[in-house]
C-alpha cells in the first residue's frame, strides 16, 4: 500500500523514450495513491506520448516550454520548481541524464531540477548498451554524489530486442519506491496523540457556537507523523477533513469530550500536539428543548472550559507537549506566556485574520521554545506540518 503519497506534489517529467508509455499509468497509480501530479516534456518525449494524454491523466495543462509566456503567468517554472515535494523524472534517457549530470539548464526540465529545493528521483530506461557506456555509468555516479535519487534500471527484453540493464522500473514497483521517499522514519515507534479542529458547545439541541478552525494543521500533522514511523492518534473536533489512512481517529463534538478523551488516553503517549481551537467556554446550561425568540436581549451565562494542554502539562508524569497559539496581536509575546502558564515544551505561533492562519490552505509560524526561536516562512499547510514534525522529533530526541 502506498501510503505516504496523500497530498504529495510530485511533478513528473517525461523524457524522449519509448518507455514513455507507460509514464500516463504512472500518473494514475500516484493519483490513486492521493499525491497531486503535474507532468512537464520535453520535446522528444512528446515523440511517443501526447501532452493531451498526460493532460487527461494528471488533471493539469502540460508544462513543456521554458519560453511560454501564457503557461509562465499561470505556473512559471520558478513556482512550478518551488511547487513539487518530488521531481520524478520518469523516464529518464541518457542525454536527460549526461545534461543533469553537467549541470545544464537548456530545457524546461532541466531548469526545474536545477531550481528546485525538492528531492529529484531518476527512472533511467535506454538501450542496455548505452546503460553500460562508460560515460553514462560516470554521469549516474555523479548525479547520485549531488544526491539524486536513481530507481533502477530494471533488467529484461527490450523494446529493441536486446536484453539486460535499462528498462524502465514498471510503475507500480516506482510507485512503491516513490512512497518509501517519503517515509521519513524520525519518529519511528513514538506514540503521538493529536487533538485537532474546533469543538462545538452546544446551547439547546439544535444550537452552537464554535470557531473557524478548519482542522487543516492538525490533520496535516497527523499524516506527517504518522510518515515520520509514529503511532498516532488524532481526536477530533466536528470538521470536514477526510480522515488520514493509518491513523487512529477519536471523534469528540465538545471541549469537555475532548479534554475527556485526551486525559483517559495520555499516558500511553511520547508526544502530545495540542493543535485543537478548543472552545475556552461552554453554555452553562443546555436547553432541553429548542429556545424561542422573545423580545429584548437574550444572555446566555458561559463558564470556563478545562484547558487540556494546562491540564497535560500539569500531570506528574508528562509527555513532550507542543501547544499552538493563534493571535490576532502581541503573536510571540502571548505565545510565550502561553507556553510557560501551559507548561508546554513548544509551542507554534500564529497571527490569524486577513485571510492566513484558521481555515487557509497555508501558514506562516513562528516555533517558540527553551532558547528556540524558529521563524518558517508562509507555505502550505502540508510541508509545513513536515518541517514542524522535524523540528518536534529533534527537540524530542534532545
Ligand atoms: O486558546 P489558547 O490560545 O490558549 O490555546 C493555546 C494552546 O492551548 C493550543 O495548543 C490549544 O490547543 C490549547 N488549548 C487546550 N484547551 C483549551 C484551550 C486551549 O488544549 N481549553
Amino acid at each position: 500500500m502506498a501510503r505516504f503519497l496523500t497530498n504529495k506534489h510530485i511533478l513528473l517529467g517525461i523524457t524522449g523514450s519509448i518507455a514513455a508509455y507507460k509514464s500516463a499509468d504512472l500518473v494514475r497509480r500516484l493519483r490513486e495513491a492521493g499525491a497531486i501530479v503535474r507532468v512537464a516534456m520535453t520535446e522528444n518525449a512528446k515523440q511517443f506520448i501526447t501532452p493531451l494524454t498526460m493532460q487527461a491523466v494528471s488533471g493539469f495543462p502540460v508544462h513543456d516550454h521554458l519560453f511560454d509566456s501564457a503557461a509562465e503567468a499561470a505556473m512559471g517554472h520558478i513556482e512550478l520548481a518551488r511547487w513539487a515535494d518530488l521531481i520524478l523524472i520518469a523516464p529518464a534517457t541518457a542525454d536527460f541524464m549526461a545534461r543533469l549530470a553537467t549541470g545544464m539548464a537548456d530545457d524546461l526540465l532541466t531548469t526545474l531540477c536545477l531550481a528546485t529545493k525538492a528531492p529529484i528521483a531518476l527512472a533511467p530506461a535506454m538501450n542496455q548498451g548505452m546503460w553500460r557506456a562508460t560515460l553514462t555509468q560516470e554521469n549516474e555516479a555523479r548525479l547520485k554524489k549531488s544526491g539524486v535519487i536513481l530507481l533502477g534500471p530494471a533488467e529484461g527484453d527490450q523494446a529493441c530486442g536486446d536484453v539486460g540493464p535499462g528498462r524502465m522500473m514498471e510503475p507500480a514497483d516506482l510507485l512503491q519506491k516513490v512512497n518509501e521517499l517519503f517515509r521519513t522514519g524520525t519518529l519511528a515507534g513514538c506514540r503521538v496523540l493529536i487533538t485537532a479542529g474546533p469543538t462545538h458547545e452546544a446551547i439547546d439541541p439544535v444550537r452552537y457556537f464554535s470557531n473557524n478552525s478548519s482542522g487543516k494543521m492538525g490533520y496535516a500533522l497527523a499524516e506527517a507523523a504518522r510518515e515520520a514511523g509514529a503511532a498516532v492518534t488524532l481526536v477530533s473536533g466536528p470538521v470536514q477533513q477526510k480522515p488520514p489512512a493509518g491513523v487512529t481517529m477519536l471523534p469528540v463534538v465538545s471541549a469537555q469530550e475532548m479534554y475527556a478523551a485526551v486525559m483517559r488516553n495520555i499516558g500511553e503517549y511520547d508526544i502530545f500536539l495540542a493543535v485543537a481551537a478548543v472552545s475556552d467556554y461552554r453554555s452553562q446550561t443546555i436547553a432541553t428543548q429548542k429556545i424561542h425568540k422573545t423580545d429584548g436581549l437574550m444572555s446566555i451565562s458561559l463558564e470556563r472550559n478545562p484547558d487540556i494542554a494546562a491540564s497535560v502539562g500539569a500531570l506528574p508524569d508528562h509527555p513532550f507537549i507542543v501547544g499552538f497559539a493563534a493571535e490576532t496581536e502581541n503573536v510571540i509575546e502571548s505565545a510565550m506566556q502561553k507556553r510557560q502558564r501551559k507548561n508546554l515544551d513548544l509551542i507554534v505561533a500564529n497571527r490569524v485574520g486577513d485571510g492566513v492562519g484558521m481555515g487557509s490552505d497555508d501558514n506562516e509560524v513562528t516555533v517558540l521554545g527553551e532558547e528556540l526561536t524558529l521563524h518558517l516562512p508562509k507555505t502550505t499547510k502540508q510541508k509545513l506540518a513536515r518541517e514542524l514534525i522535524a523540528i518536534i522529533a529533534e527537540r524530542f530526541k534532545k
